[in-house]
């Protein structure tokens, strides 16, 4: 399973990388607005830190706007994945775009239909948004075991990349499920590394070391 790192923030994106643990890189508008960067500054930044695919979205809703739009977004850096919504104009830019050769990321993804069609379109990666779908009442979990079971029905080459995920147990469910991408907001990423017993036990093994006397080094 890929982690993505779900934030516009490059100073978090430079700690987490650090860890070896982020396999790309998953903006939107709002979290550009966020961040309180340029959008080509932040996107350039970004792609200099992180080797694999970074999530610029278009804000344009015409299928002419986003093609433009994509092209400078793409000109930004190699390993720049163009985030259209799941819309008409949405979809016919993707299919564009990836019949160029660019990757693709289909947002605002929450129904197995739009899913079905991201990936006729030529995806890249569908982004299901788990954690909204749970906001109104609504099984984003669901929603991931369906897409992943029809894209291997027909053995799709797009990616499922769960989005808008909230808590730990999301990315556990969302690895059950062999969903191909998490992209996880930075909090819930060192969430993932907290266990009580884990504390307690470290805190023993240095207690009980210091009465060795001894050092490794
Ligand atoms: C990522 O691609 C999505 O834009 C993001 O996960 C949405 O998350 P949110 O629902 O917490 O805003």
């Amino acid at each position: 399973m890929k982690f993505f790192v779900d934030t516009a923030d490059v100073a978090e994106i430079r700690a987490l990388t650090a860890l070896g643990l982020v396999d790309g890189v998953t903006t939107n508008p709002s979290l550009i607005a966020k961040s309180g960067r340029d959008m080509s500054e932040a996107i350039k930044e970004i792609c200099d830190l992180v080797d694999g695919p970074v999530s610029a979205e278009v804000t344009a809703t015409d299928f002419d706007g986003m093609m433009a739009e994509a092209a400078k977004l793409s000109a930004i850096a190699a390993n720049v994945t163009i985030k259209v919504p799941m819309t008409e104009a949405g979809i016919q830019a993707c299919k564009a775009l990836s019949y160029d050769g660019t990757s693709v990321n289909v947002t605002l993804c929450f129904s197995s239909a739009q899913a079905i069609l991201a990936a006729k379109a030529g995806a890249a990666f569908i982004s299901p948004f788990v954690g909204r779908l749970d906001d109104i009442g609504q099984d984003g979990m669901g929603l991931i075991e369906e897409i992943c079971e029809i894209y291997s029905n027909y053995d799709f080459d797009t990616e499922v990349l769960v989005a808008s995920v909230r808590h730990p147990m999301h990315v556990v469910d969302a690895a059950r499920m062999g969903a191909d991408v998490a992209t996880v907001p930075p909090s819930v990423l060192r969430q993932m590394f907290k266990h009580p017993l884990t504390d307690k036990g470290l805190q023993a093994f240095l207690e009980d070391w210091k009465k060795t006397g001894q050092s490794i080094l």
